[in-house]
């Protein structure tokens, strides 16, 4: 039986050569086909309980679905502030950025994108002498509304072009601010977009030995990341890990609701407590930290899942980590003990001069920046206004990639050298967060 006997000959062959193929560590190939198989297992609900279906303009509206009544009426206290257009005899202050939290989170989204004079509220102008403390004379942010405005802030951009190594060309815009009655020479000056709000009472409730246990400031690994905590000050004055903003410059999101209040409107808290109640601030919190999470989309679509895996594939997940964590118990029962999927380690990493503001804040330098939670962010375009990146720069998910360096060049670069059908997926998947 020579015939039989090649045959399985043959057979023999590709199962050894199918073996070897299986121990070789071939790493990341540029430009080989991943196979959706690869994907990492993603939860379709990335807030846990609190996740919501509605995938429309109000994604990133609704209250957390598992909150019993109680709670949801806490939520619409919250909700009212947080909606509501100040004006002077409820507060608002005579030098502000907006006259509400909604002007700038539209939709509990981003900012409006800066483009020229800068008409609707939304990206301000963070500034600061060099070691990042408050200017004498502006203090922590440029205040460019109100009868009491420091002045009128200007962004122009500049574009850049560039190629992929397959010849395909891009361009990328940098933004240059200018002020208006207001002297800004010798200052560190950093534009800040609005970012998404919603799911902030399961980002505080990660615990911070899951953070500290990702961290590797000295990248001891030697895998080029490396990712550190931020030190900031907890609600009781202590010191505690920074979560919040884009320097993740805020511990708690009642921190980051405070100062929203008193930096971006100059609140008078008087005034607002006698139209909102005594508790208007801690309400406004609860609020922010009980917005629900949109769940994925075409989570099992093949497209999505090859996507996936090449995410991983390129490193973006040693930043955006793909894996769960369990939150912690907190006073809020929706909150606690919940499987949860920011894609987000919640750590500072170089992203490189092409980033960089040279404002330093709290630990985090000029070119740190806390790791963008990913989730949520394919309805950007659905909720409100699409653009990317700290000031709002990138105009697509693919321009925010390319931005990418520092700690992440290697992923971007992994990214650049894919075939561009496997981008494409890459951007896919983004789009099914
Ligand atoms: C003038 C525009 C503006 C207004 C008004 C505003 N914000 Fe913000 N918000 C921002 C910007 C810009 C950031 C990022 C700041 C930074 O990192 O420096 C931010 C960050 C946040 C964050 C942190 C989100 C995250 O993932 O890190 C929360 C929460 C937040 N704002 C809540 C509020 C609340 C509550 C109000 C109303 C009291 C409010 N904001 C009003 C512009 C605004
Ligand atoms: C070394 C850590 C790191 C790696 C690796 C990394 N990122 Fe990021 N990513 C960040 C940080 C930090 C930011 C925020 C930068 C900023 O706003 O200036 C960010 C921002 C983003 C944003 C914009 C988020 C927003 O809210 O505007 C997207 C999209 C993104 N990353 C996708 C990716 C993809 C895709 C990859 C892989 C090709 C990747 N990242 C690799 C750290 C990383």
């Amino acid at each position: 039986m020579p015939r039989l006997r090649s045959l399985l000959g043959i057979a023999g062959l590709i199962g050894l050569a199918g073996l070897a193929w299986l121990f070789v560590d071939r790493g990341p190939v540029p430009g080989a086909p991943v196979l959706a198989t690869a994907a990492p297992e993603l939860l379709l609900r990335s807030g846990g309980s609190t996740t919501t279906i509605h995938a429309g303009e109000r994604a990133f509206s609704l209250s957390a679905r598992s909150m019993g009544l109680p709670d949801r009426l806490r939520f619409a206290d919250g909700d009212a502030p947080f909606e509501h257009p100040f004006s002077p005899e409820d507060g608002l202050g005579a030098a502000h950025n907006a006259d509400g939290c909604i002007s700038c989170h539209v939709n509990n989204g981003r900012s409006p994108a800066p483009d020229g004079f800068v008409a609707d509220a939304g990206p301000v102008l963070v500034l600061g002498l060099a070691d990042g403390s408050p200017s004498p004379v502006l203090g922590k942010q440029l205040q460019d509304r109100g009868t009491g405005a420091d002045g009128i802030l200007t962004v122009d951009w500049v574009e850049e072009p560039g190629t992929y190594p397959d010849g395909t060309a891009y361009s990328l815009r940098r933004p240059v601010v200018s002020v208006d009655g207001a002297d800004i020479a010798g200052l560190a000056t950093s534009l800040r977009a609005a970012p998404p709000v919603f799911g902030g009472g399961l980002l505080e409730a990660i615990s911070v030995d899951d953070l500290r246990a990702m961290a590797d400031p000295d990248d001891s690994d030697g895998d080029g990341v490396s990712g550190r905590l931020q030190e900031a000050v907890g609600d009781d004055g202590t010191p505690a890990a920074g979560r919040f903003g884009w320097k993740a410059q805020h511990a708690s999101i009642l921190a980051t609701t405070r100062h929203a209040f008193d930096v971006d409107l100059h609140l008078d808290h008087d005034l607002a407590a006698e139209r909102f109640g005594d508790d208007f601030l801690d309400d406004t919190a609860f609020y922010t930290r009980t917005v629900a999470v949109p769940a994925l989309r075409d989570r099992d679509d093949p497209d999505v899942r090859a996507g996936a895996a090449w995410f991983v594939q390129v490193g973006c997940a040693a930043c955006h980590r793909t894996e769960p964590y369990t939150t912690m118990t907190v006073d809020v029962q929706a909150l606690s003990d919940e499987l949860i999927t920011p894609f987000t380690d919640l750590l500072l990493h170089d992203l490189g001069p092409g980033l960089a503001d040279d404002l330093p804040q709290g630990v985090a330098t000029g070119s740190e920046w806390r790791t963008a939670p990913l989730w949520g962010i394919g309805l950007t375009g659905v909720v409100g206004h699409e653009h990317y990146l700290h000031d709002g720069r990138a105009r697509s998910l693919e321009e925010a990639i390319l931005w990418h360096g520092g700690e992440a060049e290697s992923a971007r670069d992994a990214f650049m050298g894919l075939a561009a059908s496997d981008r494409s997926l890459v951007l896919r998947f983004l789009s099914a967060l």
